[in-house]
């Protein structure tokens, strides 16, 4: 549409933000944000500011909007966003705030013009939505229905992004695990993860998230035989509690975690694994809380995403009573962080002295001086190095870890 970014917002003439409705913090985060963006439209009265994303597919965000945000100028959704040059045009030449938010599905919109932020690495949505209404999440009001693209079009795109250079490619979607439902092709995640193994190319392939509920040993299967796909998973268990996870509506127990991790690592001796956890959900007792703190220490995740419960207006455990107070509920995540730390301790250590081929992405974690990458495992790595080798392969080996990140030198 003939717009370019500009590193500076006051300098800018269109403004979009783009927002996230899982938890409040993110949520109260934008509304401070577009807060300030006041000022700019007092100093530039020509900027047109948008909000857009999850946020907006809530009716009373979008009612305080309308109310107290008059600096926004236009809004648009999930299921509207291949409409954002309309709406941007109908704004324009009506010179009237500008809502265009769906309540339904819209279709996948294929052949969408992408602009990527980086060349050596990138994201490649495989599915959207969300139909397994986990009780605390607001993610299946928001995405709506989940809907899977078709292979094809994964496939083109794919092929695109390798020819351009691209190294690694992360499928995307809520439930990768579920991919292909209601598809005509019979093509499931596993299988989609062989065809994409087999397009030409240096490259490896990551994906998330993955539900345990749908993750099968098929899917560890297709892990071990493709060389191009990393050696890690997400796997977000969100409780150890059998009673919590029932109350969440996940379809698994704490057991059938565990047997699934049991089946991963026979097949993959050295994946890495991930997680997600979050304490103080409604109704959650110390003896439940603990029965958290005995899986993690089971499973022995690398890394561990922790959130404390944020009540979701619509969800069904909004309507649970939640009678943890907020005081208990940090003193319970400060306990996981501690425990999490002494386990990643251990963990990381497996690597030091081994040799590892890292995709460099950034300057160093550790050292300006150093340049950063990953592992397929997903550890950080920095080794000695300046910004010409970003997007590049190195061959590493692992000197030493300081648990949230390795330090290595090139071969
Ligand atoms: N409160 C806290 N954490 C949440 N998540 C999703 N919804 C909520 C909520 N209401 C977390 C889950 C999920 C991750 C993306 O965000 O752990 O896996
Ligand atoms: Fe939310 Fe993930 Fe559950 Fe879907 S599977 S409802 S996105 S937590």
């Amino acid at each position: 549409m003939g717009f370019s970014i500009v590193q500076d917002p006051s300098l800018a003439q269109l403004i979009i933000y783009n927002t996230c409705a899982v938890r409040e913090g993110a949520q109260d985060k934008v509304f401070g944000n577009i807060g300030e963006l006041k000022h700019i439209k007092e100093q530039n009265p020509d900027a047109i500011i948008g909000l857009c994303g999850c946020m907006t597919q809530q009716q009373h965000v979008v009612d305080k909007v309308k109310r107290s945000y008059p600096q926004i100028d236009i809004v648009f959704g999930t299921h509207t966003l291949s409409q954002f040059p309309k709406t941007l045009y109908d704004f324009l030449s009506k010179d009237k705030r500008t809502f265009n938010v769906l309540q339904t599905d819209g279709q996948i919109d294929e052949n969408l013009p992408i602009v990527r932020d980086e060349s050596f690495r990138a994201n490649l949505s495989i599915m959207y939505g969300c139909d397994n209404f986990c009780t605390y999440c607001i993610v299946p009001y928001v995405r709506g229905r989940e809907r899977s693209r078709s292979v094809t079009d994964i496939l083109n795109e794919a092929k695109s992004i390798i020819e351009s250079g691209c190294k690694e490619i992360t499928l995307l979607g809520q439930n990768v695990n579920s991919y292909g439902k209601g598809n005509d092709e019979n093509v499931d995640f596993p299988e989609l993860l062989y065809k994409i193994n087999s397009l030409d190319g240096d490259f490896r392939i990551r994906f998330m998230t993955s539900h345990p509920k749908d993750a099968k040993s098929e899917l560890f299967d297709a892990m071990a035989q493709c060389e191009k796909v990393c050696a890690h998973i997400h796997l977000p268990v969100q409780s150890g509690s059998d009673r919590v996870l029932k109350l969440m509506n996940r379809n698994y127990t704490a057991q059938n975690y565990l047997e699934l991790v049991e089946y991963a690592r026979k097949k993959l001796p050295d994946i890495s694994l991930s997680s997600d956890i979050i304490v103080g959900f409604p109704g959650e007792t110390e003896q439940d809380f603990m029965q958290t703190v005995e899986l993690i220490k089971k499973v022995g995740f690398d890394n561990l995403f922790t959130f404390i419960y944020s009540k979701r207006p619509g969800t069904k455990a909004a309507l649970m009573e939640d009678v943890v107070s907020e005081k208990e509920k940090s003193r319970w995540f400060d306990i996981l962080l501690k425990e999490q730390h002494t386990v990643s301790d251990k963990l990381m250590e497996r690597f030091v002295g081994t040799k590892q081929r890292i995709l460099i992405d950034s300057m160093g974690k550790t050292n300006p001086e150093c340049v950063s990458g990953r592992t397929e495992h997903n550890a950080i790595v920095d080794i000695k190095g300046d910004a010409s080798m970003i997007g590049q392969w190195a061959d590493v080996e692992i000197e030493k870890s300081l648990r949230w990140a390795l330090v290595g030198n090139k071969i």
